[in-house]
């Protein structure tokens, strides 16, 4: 299998990124996942020919602080390294920084635990009114 990585989501069309989010109750359309790809500050796709098969985005400062939202590979290309590369790939990209955080569910800590990262407690808010009624989201 011959996957690349890019550091920019040109060339990316909605279209090339179905099949993402899996089990959300309610998830970004792929023109929302399109937009959120461009407005990240970080962003590393894993791209076959046709597609993205796996992203991971993040938000930060530059000076400080980063958080990672986003990271996610298609169930068919799971388990092969990708998860590990984007991650890796991300933290390189934030290197020099004091916080890199990320929220996970706990069957996910020792995965990041073995790219380097430290088990920790964490606060959220979720609204999912936010992305809008599915007939709003756009279309693909
Ligand atoms: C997490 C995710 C990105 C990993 O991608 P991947 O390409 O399969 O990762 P890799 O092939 O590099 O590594 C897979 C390893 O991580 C483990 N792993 C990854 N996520 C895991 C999870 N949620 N629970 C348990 N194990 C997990 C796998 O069991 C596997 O372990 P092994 O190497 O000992 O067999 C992918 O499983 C995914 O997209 N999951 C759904 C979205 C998600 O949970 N994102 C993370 C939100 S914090």
């Amino acid at each position: 299998m011959n996957i690349a990585y890019t550091e920019s989501a040109d060339g990316v069309t909605p279209a090339m990124l179905a099949g993402f989010f899996e089990g959300w109750p309610v998830a970004p359309s792929p023109d929302q996942h399109l937009e959120i790809l461009r407005a990240a500050d970080r962003v590393v796709l894993a791209r076959d020919q046709h597609r993205v098969v796996g992203f991971i985005t993040a938000l930060t400062d530059g000076i400080l602080a980063a958080y990672i939202p986003l990271l996610e590979v298609l169930p068919d290309h799971r388990g092969t390294g990708i998860g590990s590369e984007l991650i890796a790939r991300m933290l390189r990209a934030l290197d020099g920084l004091y916080m890199v955080d990320l929220l996970c569910d706990p069957p996910a800590q020792a995965f990041y635990e073995r790219c380097g990262m430290t088990r920790a407690t964490g606060m959220l808010i979720r609204d999912r009114g936010a992305l809008g009624r599915p007939d709003d989201r756009g279309s693909v």
